[in-house]
């Protein structure tokens, strides 16, 4: 089959479609036959060399797949062969055949494509977890959201309406992504320059944000605890600038402000509480499904592709979410 495969840390150069093996199913998995898979910053993170991900190379990324069911491992119930279904596998997404725990593989409803079923159990399955449990969100909250155009910075953006609404405030790297931000659905966003703190009080009335989901390790830290609202929570989800990252605020601070500081981890609810994570895959298939959530994805037209989207997301240049067709025809 072909396959993704990272040879070393580093950059594109590093990334080539080969021919691999084709993986079977362990007990309690399931093999798909990949249609579209999902395109993510964790893999680029990898590529990057970042510390606590693999010191194990050729490494095969990708963590989100959508397909059909080609084969049961031993013991899996309520699938069958055939069945169009999405999936989150440790890795080896982004490749003709995946193999996924088959307590992280949920089937697709009738009515969805696969393409944009290939965006859900890691990316909009993040951006429900990052609202509702970890944010733990209430309709009318003030959000705002670092890496804002991005794929989860969009996804929460499609969201927060179903939710209940709220007010939405971005941030972005580049001044010129802004507007991005805004058309997909951020009331305002703004560069993270020096003016930041000054424009989100503004925009807020001098009230501070209820929310904010940031991914930028504890480098913008000071200040979203500059612009969290009294009572504010605060949840780290990433560190996209890779490195070391510092110490928590002081008790005191977080006491005196009545602040909250969440950590939310995919990876760590596959591998602790994966029930909770196929819940919300679940839930943000319902969202596709029912509320004809209309998540805008970019298709990349196969496998050869993702390494120049990979270098786009690493330079801050990608905008929106990824997806790359898989299967031929
Ligand atoms: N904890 C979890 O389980 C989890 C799950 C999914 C995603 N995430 C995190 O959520 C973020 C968004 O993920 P995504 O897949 O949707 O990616 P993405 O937003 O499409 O792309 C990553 C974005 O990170 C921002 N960024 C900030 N500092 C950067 C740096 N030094 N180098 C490169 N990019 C930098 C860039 O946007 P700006 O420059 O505009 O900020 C870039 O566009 C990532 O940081 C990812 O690691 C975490």
């Amino acid at each position: 089959m072909r396959a993704l495969v990272m040879t070393a840390p580093g950059g594109a150069e590093n990334s080539q479609v080969k021919d691999v093996e084709v993986v079977t199913p362990g007990p309690g998995q399931v093999a798909i036959d990949v249609a579209y898979a999902g395109l993510n910053f964790v893999d680029v993170m990898v590529r990057r060399g970042d510390g606590g991900y693999t010191s194990e190379w050729p490494y095969l990324p990708g963590k989100e797949v959508a397909g059909t069911v080609r084969a049961l491992g031993e013991g899996v119930t309520g699938l069958a062969v055939g069945d169009r279904v999405v999936a989150a596998p440790v890795g080896g997404g982004l490749a003709e055949v995946a193999v996924a725990e088959a307590v992280l593989t949920v089937p697709v409803p009738d009515g969805v494509g696969l393409r944009e079923a290939a965006a859900v159990p890691l990316g909009l399955a993040t951006s429900v977890l990052l609202l509702t449990d970890a944010g733990r969100f209430t309709a009318g909250d003030t959000v705002l959201v670092h890496s804002a155009s991005g794929g989860i910075g969009s996804a929460i953006a499609q969201l927060v309406p179903l939710l209940g609404g709220g007010r939405l405030l971005g941030t972005v790297g580049r001044p010129e992504k802004a507007a991005a931000a805004v058309a997909a659905g951020y009331d305002a966003a703004f560069a993270r320059d020096e003016d930041l703190v000054e424009a989100v009080r503004k925009a807020t009335d001098g009230q501070g944000v209820d929310l904010i989901l940031d991914p930028l390790g504890t480098s913008a830290l000071p200040t979203d605890l500059d612009i969290a609202a009294p009572g504010g929570r605060i949840v780290l989800f990433g560190n996209a600038g890779g490195g070391a990252v510092d110490a928590l605020p002081p008790v005191g601070r977080l006491m005196a402000g009545n602040l909250t500081i969440t950590g939310f981890s995919h990876r760590g609810l596959a591998a602790t509480a994966p029930a909770k994570l196929a819940h919300a895959i679940r839930r943000a298939m319902d969202f596709l499904a029912e509320a004809h959530l209309p998540l805008p994805v970019n298709e990349l037209p196969d496998l050869a592709a993702v390494p120049a989207a990979h270098d786009a997301m690493e330079a801050g240049r990608a905008l929106g979410k990824y997806v790359v067709r898989v299967a031929a025809g």
